[in-house]
């Protein structure tokens, strides 16, 4: 069993978007242990995108995420890691297929929708960035 972090971003809450993700995720079969919608600080935005600081698009993506609300969640399941970043689909939606999230719901990169952690170690430090364990079910 696995656990991993996702965030629907602030496009994907704009766009009324909470339901029909969250709803393709509990229908592949994981479990959403941690839920919460924030409102990240500028701080918060830093910290979640620390590996991409120094990269040219570091400030707009900054920028992006302290836009509006997210979703935060912890998604539980075999495999959940990388599962979920095959039903998230490629980074850049232009690219992604049909039938993935941001094939289906998304057009520019910069508006992706989700965000997915990466692997094991990303996984374990963006949990603990949102979320206290005793949050957790
Ligand atoms: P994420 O972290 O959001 O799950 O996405 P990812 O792993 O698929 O992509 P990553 O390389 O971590 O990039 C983080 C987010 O930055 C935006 N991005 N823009 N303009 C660009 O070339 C560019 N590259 C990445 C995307 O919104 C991506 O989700
Ligand atoms: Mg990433």
């Amino acid at each position: 069993m696995e656990r991993t972090f996702s965030m629907i971003k602030p496009e994907g809450v704009r766009r009324g978007l909470i339901g029909e993700i969250l709803s393709r995720i509990e229908r592949k079969g994981y479990r959403i242990v941690g839920l919460k919608m924030l409102q990240l600080t500028p701080e918060m935005a830093a910290a979640h995108y620390a590996e991409h600081r120094g990269k040219p698009f570091y400030t707009e993506l900054v920028e992006h995420i302290i836009s509006g609300p997210v979703v935060a969640m912890v998604i539980e399941g075999p495999g959940a890691i990388a599962g979920m970043r095959r039903l998230m689909g490629p980074t850049n939606p232009a690219e992604a297929p049909p039938g993935t999230i941001r094939g289906d719901l998304a057009t520019l990169i910069g508006e992706n929708v989700i965000h997915g952690a990466d692997s094991e170690a990303s996984a374990q430090r963006e949990i603990a960035l949102y979320f206290k364990p005793e949050e957790l079910i």
